[in-house]
């Protein structure tokens, strides 16, 4: 195990939303695969440590992408002229298929995977297929790339495909219970199970019972969609009745917060009701432009999310979002909150771009503990950039830089080193 190194060069990170925190030729100390600050020179009692010097380099905290699919990174960027519902019967449903069949889903998965390793992303919670195998395959896959991610059999036994269904909510809870425990046994260091209802028109109210169930068991996370789209939200509410909302229906199967870190990707059309409810369980949201654009789902109010508190980090939703880019998922955001206070409500300001920062690095972060800052005391996860290659016909300052870099998606190619919870993994 490291002891601990110094990281020197432009720090950037932003504590809290507002607060873009740069030290220009400044550190950050890593001591056991944790952040000890950043500091303008090296503090006296970390004298001692090696210091890796990244020059003029932009040196930030890893990414997390809070919501993505797996098996859809095979088709990303295309299969885009449909809304959510006619999207997961042709395009995305007759892709997963695929992943019964284990060569398949070694291939698929080891692309995917080594995507996310090479871009900004640090953490990520991830959807793989029903199929308990592929999904193993997919973690095994995940814990060699070194990121730390959290990684879902999805459970779906009605509305789908034959093929795609799972037959019954024994045999999807069964399988579920298998996956969890195949997970312990191979004892990964940074990939964890969550537990993982596709979304309600997925899932019988019998298969909820046991996912929740299982949830308590294993005291595991709890992943899902959650209002995402106007015709999906209105099957919800003829298929659950019961459910006062949309997020009742998996609160009240014990799958909405309260005992569990659970996220729910998109919230676009939540009510307050809704939103009070995952105020008070304290559900995270995960806000996906990408995907809320391509695939015409609409906008999340994200700015009056911000303002009552909820918890929240940015998804890229592949391949309903066309990039696994996390630089992308920030811009797509702030783009997106700009159209919403032109076109819906004056009184949501846009975002800026510390804000959005914000939500990608330590907003997402929040869910998988203290990630996603150099404060003291938080995982040492970092990126280093090399923007160098970028024209500059005059001085930018360290934060236009940093800015710059993520509307023209540096993270593509200008990646130089990146660390995992310390370990350097690029
Ligand atoms: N709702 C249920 N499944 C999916 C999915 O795969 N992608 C998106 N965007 N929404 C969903
Ligand atoms: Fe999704």
């Amino acid at each position: 195990m490291n002891t601990g190194f110094v990281l020197k060069g432009n720090i950037c990170h932003t504590p809290a939303p507002d607060d873009l925190e740069v030290l220009e030729r400044g550190v950050v100390v890593c001591e056991n695969g944790v952040c000890r600050g950043a500091f303008d020179a090296v503090p006296e009692r970390y004298a001692h440590l090696e210091v890796i010097d990244c020059g003029d380099r932009l040196i930030l905290p890893g990414l997390a992408d809070l919501h993505t699919h797996a098996p859809q990174y095979a088709f990303c960027g295309t299969g885009m002229d449909y809304e959510l519902m006619d999207w997961l019967l042709q395009i995305a449903f007759p892709e997963e298929t695929r992943y019964a069949d284990a060569a398949y889903a070694e291939k698929a998965y080891g692309i995917f995977a080594q995507k996310l390793k090479e871009g900004a992303t640090t953490r990520a919670v991830i959807f793989g297929t029903m199929h308990a195998d592929a999904t193993l395959t997919l973690m095994d896959l995940m814990e060699r790339s070194g990121l730390v991610s959290l990684v879902g059999k999805v459970n779906m036994d009605r509305n789908a495909p034959p093929e795609l269904t799972e037959p019954g909510a024994e045999q999807a809870a069964a399988d579920t219970r298998r996956f969890i425990e195949a997970c312990r046994k191979r004892g990964y260091q940074r990939t964890g199970p969550i537990v993982t209802p596709r979304f309600v028109p997925s899932c019988t109210d019998a298969l909820m019972e046991k996912l929740g169930a299982i949830r308590r068991e294993y005291d595991l996370p709890v992943q899902s969609h959650l209002s995402e789209n106007p015709d999906e939200v209105a099957f919800v509410r003829e298929i659950a009745p019961e459910a006062a909302f949309y997020g009742d229906a998996y609160d009240r199967f014990g799958l909405f917060g309260r005992d569990s870190r659970t996220v729910m990707a998109h919230c676009v059309y939540s009510t307050p009701e809704e939103v009070q409810r995952m105020l008070d369980n304290g559900v995270w949201v995960a806000h996906c432009p990408s995907s809320n654009m391509n695939i015409a789902s609409g906008i999340a109010p994200v700015r009056r999310y911000m303002e009552k508190g909820l918890r929240m980090g940015l998804g890229t939703d592949v391949s309903g979002g066309s990039s696994l880019s996390m630089f992308r998922a920030v811009t797509d955001c702030i783009q997106v909150s700009k159209m919403y206070w032109r076109y819906v409500d004056r009184d949501a300001r846009p975002l800026t771009f510390p804000e959005a920062l914000y939500l990608a690095t330590k907003g997402g972060g929040s869910f998988f503990g203290s990630a996603g800052s150099f404060e003291d005391g938080f995982a040492f996860d970092a990126v280093v950039l090399d923007d160098s290659a970028e024209p500059r016909a005059r001085a930018l300052t360290v934060a236009e830089r940093l800015e710059r870099a993520f509307y023209r998606e540096l993270d593509r190619n200008g990646i130089t080193m990146k660390f995992v919870r310390g370990e350097r993994i690029i």
